[in-house]
């Protein structure tokens, strides 16, 4: 069972090294690609991307896959250090290549720290369920946005139903867009798992219990959702998702980089993390920040300036949805 706290049982490196990469793997990734790769160091372990789990239609310059690294990556330093190792990440991304994309994350001997967000680690995941439409106390907001603090990060979250309503527009238009596309249609049928036999035999992909819809034969699931997949039908269920929650995060960056994407994925995961220790549950709606014809006019509705939003993440009080599953750790050891 991934979703856990263990102890390793070995004092061995290997042993405890190929523990703190089972946290990292619970990291959210976008369409639960799991787009990354982990070496195991003397000093360090290294996060590197798993460019055969690309999608070049929604993400076609990694932008996505950059911030599932810093997700993991975030996710790893928190274990290393509740673990006793010093978890300090160096990240040589910035340019085009491969070898700078690389991320490391400290696994020389330090003492150990237990964080609320490290206990969070197996209980956090992307609710695509209505929430309970209550509100957060202040003094919970001002702790998300403490904590998921970050260089170059820019978070700024909206509560009042007028920017609500507002970027529930914004996502219903990109959205209706997207799912026009064929060459969108059919990358997100690719990583669909349209039944828990799939899902489970998979590890990945986005599993249709865990977006709380019913588990069916994939070929049945493929035509329903050519009858389903619709902008009115989809419209009317993110108004519902949005309206019910009790307010919207917006992340952007200061400069559009790989760099500050992994930034990025490290101060939402740490969103997330510190939700869930609140008992909150958060779900993405990037819709208009993955097209170029919306990302711009998007930014402009918010005033970010020339900053590039990021991440669009829905947040409030619910139920609990399946879990999207995952691959062994042993299939992530490059
Ligand atoms: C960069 C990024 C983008 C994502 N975009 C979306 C999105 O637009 N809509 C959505 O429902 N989930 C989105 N997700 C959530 C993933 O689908 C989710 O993390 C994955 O299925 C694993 O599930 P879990 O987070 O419950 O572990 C995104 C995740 C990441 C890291």
């Amino acid at each position: 069972m991934l979703w856990r706290h263990s102890a390793p049982a070995s004092a061995d490196l290997t042993v405890q090294q190929l523990n703190l990469v089972r946290y990292a793997v619970l990291a959210p990734s976008s369409h639960n690609t799991q787009c990354w790769r982990f070496r195991l160091e003397r000093d360090a372990i290294a996060i590197l991307p798993d460019r055969l789990r690309r999608c070049p239609v929604v993400d076609p310059d990694d932008h996505h896959l950059s911030i599932s690294l810093g997700c993991a990556a975030e996710n790893l330093a928190q274990a290393a250090r509740a673990h006793g190792f010093d978890g300090g990440i160096v990240s040589n991304a910035g340019a085009d290549r491969e070898a700078d994309s690389i991320i490391r994350v400290a696994t020389t001997r330090a003492p150990a720290l237990r964080s609320a967000l490290f206990e969070a680690i197996p209980a956090r995941q992307s609710t695509r369920a209505e929430y309970d439409g209550r509100p957060l106390a202040s003094s919970e907001l001002d702790l998300l946005a403490r904590v998921s603090a970050e260089a170059g990060v820019h978070l700024q979250l909206y509560t009042a139903v007028a920017d609500t309503e507002r970027i529930l527009s914004a996502v219903v238009h990109a959205n209706g867009l997207q799912i026009q596309d064929a060459a969108f249609r059919r990358e997100l049928i690719h990583w669909i798992r349209f039944n828990r036999a799939d899902a489970l035999r998979m590890g990945d992909g986005l599993y249709s219990g865990a977006s709380g819809n019913p588990s069916v034969p994939s070929w049945i699931g493929r035509l329903a959702l050519d009858v389903l997949l619709t902008p009115g039908r989809d419209g009317d269920k993110y108004a519902a998702q949005i309206r019910s929650s009790a307010g919207i995060a917006v992340f952007s960056s200061d400069l559009n980089d790989r760099a500050h994407w992994i930034a990025v994925g490290r101060s939402f995961q740490r969103f997330a993390l510190q939700a869930t220790a609140l008992d909150v549950r958060t779900a993405m709606l990037n819709q208009p920040v993955e097209l170029i014809a919306t990302r711009q006019s998007f930014a402009t509705m918010l005033g970010l300036g020339a900053r590039r939003p990021d991440l669009v993440v829905r947040f409030g009080r619910g139920p609990l949805l399946p879990r999207s599953l995952r691959r062994p750790t042993a299939a992530v050891i490059t």
